[in-house]
């Protein structure tokens, strides 16, 4: 359940297209006629970064659904929009025309405050570069976005601690970033994105750091918490060995979707691989 949405007439006011909650002061757009909706739908999305110069389109129009428990991969040549594609749908950049609804809520309708408010409680974020603070300890690095969310410090070192022992990292609690390694860096930074319970956790890249080992690593521990938790994970990526963590596949070139595959029954996956073999 999208956080924000917890008046409790959301699902009364669920038999209606369109309501704007007056207590939580958000639009529900609900799609015609359908009792689920995707979790992440993207109408028409389309980017276009303006210079002095030039206009660029990066994003040429996208249309996808991602639903709740996807592990979602998005692959394509470096340079074709990945981490613009990610930026918008998280709220970190704006796209320049199209609609974004996550769960009903149309992203573009939130004032700034609600958005932030909206992306601190229900999205958690993983980079390649780890992102994680060096001169704080894991813990410390782990409680952040909780404490940015209103918890209180002891709370919020509580919950970090239960996060990082469910995760199986006891041993690096106390530690700083620079003490530990790059794959437990990296499941740090996935245990910082999840310690909030998003519903959603958007990943650049992100064993784009790691060796073949160290990847399948964190990949295992991503897809653990998806299975375990039905946390919705969309992931960046080109690294191609990945792919078989996925239960849908976007690929993107230039802007502009390529193929889109979902798999739905163990055997399809196999049958993708061949499809783009041949
Ligand atoms: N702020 C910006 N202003 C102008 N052009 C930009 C901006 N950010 C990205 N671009 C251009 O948009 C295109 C897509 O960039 P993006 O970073 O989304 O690619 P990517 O697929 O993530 O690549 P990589 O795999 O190398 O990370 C590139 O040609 C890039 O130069
Ligand atoms: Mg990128």
């Amino acid at each position: 359940m999208i956080k924000g949405a917890r008046c409790g007439v959301r699902s009364f006011f669920s038999l209606l297209y369109v309501f704007r909650c007056e207590c939580c002061r958000i639009t529900y757009v609900k799609d015609k006629g359908a009792i689920a909706l995707a979790l992440v739908k993207i109408e028409n999305l389309r980017k276009v970064y303006k210079t002095a110069e030039i206009e660029y389109e990066t994003l040429k129009g996208m249309n996808f659904e991602v639903e709740e428990g996807d592990m979602f991969m998005i692959l394509g040549p470096s340079g074709s929009g990945k981490t613009t594609l990610l930026n918008c749908l998280s709220g970190i950049d704006e796209p320049t025309s199209g609609a974004i609804l996550i769960n009903g809520v149309d992203i573009a309708s939130l004032s700034d405050g609600e958005k932030t408010k909206f992306r601190a409680e229900n999205m958690g974020f993983v980079f390649q570069a780890y992102n994680l603070i060096n001169v704080l300890t894991v813990k410390e690095n782990v409680a952040l976005p909780l404490l940015a969310r209103g918890l209180a410090e002891k709370i919020a070192n509580e919950k970090a601690i239960e996060v990082l022992k469910a995760h199986g990292l006891d041993h690096v609690i106390n530690k700083f970033p620079s003490q530990i390694s790059g794959g437990e860096r990296q499941r740090v930074a996935v245990s910082r994105a999840l310690a909030g319970e998003p519903e959603i956790i958007w990943a650049d890249e992100p064993t784009g750091a790691l060796d073949t080992k160290t990847s399948f690593m964190v990949m295992d521990f991503m897809k653990e918490l998806n299975e375990k938790n039905h946390q919705t994970f969309v992931i960046v990526t080109h690294d191609e060995k990945i792919i078989e963590y996925a239960t849908a596949i976007l690929r993107i070139d230039s802007g502009q979707i390529v193929s889109f595959k979902r798999v739905r029954e163990s055997g399809d996956f196999a049958r993708i691989l061949e499809d783009e073999r041949s």
